[in-house]
């Protein structure tokens, strides 16, 4: 598993973790250690981010010190140096945590389609709900400044975190800004505080080492997200809904948000999420706008796409009094690097 993981999943994108994976698939005794880990934590994501935790922590220094340099050859001993001598430290991270995509970068896909969800409702503020949220970043939507390859800006031009997203075809975004955002609350079975520092530290783990630019864009938006931090509930999305529904005013419209979360849910929870939607939609207008693969999100329109097919639906379905307008406003592809806008105005 280590050797193909290094050969085959980081090979492209990181040459340390390459290096380092190898290293542990022969070495005899890293093997033993990563067994000494519950069976479905010894995957190289787990162990390897719960090794690059203890140098963040600054617990293995010569690791670390392997890491800051990229130093390939460094870091392969040090790396199965640290697994031994550490490994209960290590097992112990990999137990509790899970490791966690990089959840960066979502506002260019999410944004214009929350501004088009409060245009159609005629809202004037919203209170963003977003489930499966890990760390919460999507919530920070309103405050980043986004710019679009056809010269298109939407966000706060003023914010010291920036996304940028090509624009497929020749179909233009809508141009309004979002309304003000009254509440952002997250849920997720284990939601990441970015206050924490533990949490955050965890989330800059999963980062690999050597992807500097990737760190770049979590720490710019771990820093705006700590400035404004979400209300977060831990626990099954479905179940929470309704709860996480009452932090929003009724005043303001509620948007609940999904980005390649719901494919983690079996499909009876997609239809029963829809469901709750419907429910809560009795008594106000609820806006669901998702960002998954094709087929994933229930009712969403396909648009005739295969599934597994690599690129994702942008969706937006307006409930109001339980009737529902469910329509594909999107096409994204390397989540949410590259859009195609494909709602009228
Ligand atoms: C693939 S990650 C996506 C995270 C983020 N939305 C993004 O765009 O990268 C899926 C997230 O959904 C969460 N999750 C899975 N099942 C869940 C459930 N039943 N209720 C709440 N969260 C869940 C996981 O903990 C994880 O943080």
């Amino acid at each position: 598993m280590y050797r193909r993981f290094g050969e085959v999943d980081a090979a492209e994108t990181s040459p340390l973790y390459e290096r380092v994976a190898v290293a542990l698939s022969e070495s005899e005794e890293a093997l033993r250690a990563i067994a000494a880990a519950p069976a479905r934590k010894r995957h190289p994501r787990v162990i390897l981010a719960a090794l690059h935790d203890l140098a963040l922590a600054g617990r293995a220094p010569a690791l670390a010190a392997a890491y800051a340099a990229s130093d390939n050859e460094a870091a392969a001993p040090a790396a199965i140096d640290t697994l031994v001598g550490m490994t209960d430290l290590v097992v112990a991270t990999a137990a509790r945590r899970r490791p966690r995509a990089h959840a960066t970068g979502r506002c260019a896909v999410l944004y214009p389609a929350i501004a088009e969800a409060a245009r159609r409702a005629g809202a004037r503020a919203v209170g963003l709900i977003d489930l499966g949220c890990s760390a919460g970043l999507n919530l920070s939507v309103d405050r980043v400044g986004i710019t679009y390859s056809n010269g298109q800006s939407l966000g706060d031009p003023a914010s010291p975190v920036r996304q940028s997203a090509s624009i497929v075809g020749d179909r233009p975004l809508p141009a309004q800004a979002m309304p003000e955002v009254v509440a952002r609350v997250g849920v997720d079975l284990e939601p990441l505080d970015v206050t924490d520092a533990d949490d955050a530290r965890w989330l800059r783990a999963c980062v690999w080492p050597d992807q500097p630019e990737q760190m770049a864009r979590l720490e710019a938006e771990l820093a705006l997200a700590a400035t404004a931090p979400p209300l977060l509930l831990q626990g099954d999305a479905v179940e929470l809904l309704p709860g996480a529904l009452a932090h929003v005013p009724t005043d303001a419209l509620a948007v609940v948000t999904t980005t390649w979360a719901l494919s983690r849910f079996p499909l009876e929870r997609r239809l029963r999420f829809l469901h709750r939607l419907d429910q809560a939609a009795a008594g106000r207008t609820v806006a669901w706008v998702s960002a998954e693969g094709v087929g994933v999100a229930p009712a969403i329109p396909t648009l005739g796409d295969r599934r597994a097919s690599g690129h994702s639906i942008l969706g937006l379905a307006v409930l109001d009094r339980s009737v529902l307008r469910a329509e594909a406003v999107g096409r994204c592809w390397s989540q949410g690097r590259l859009l195609a806008w494909l709602a009228g105005s």
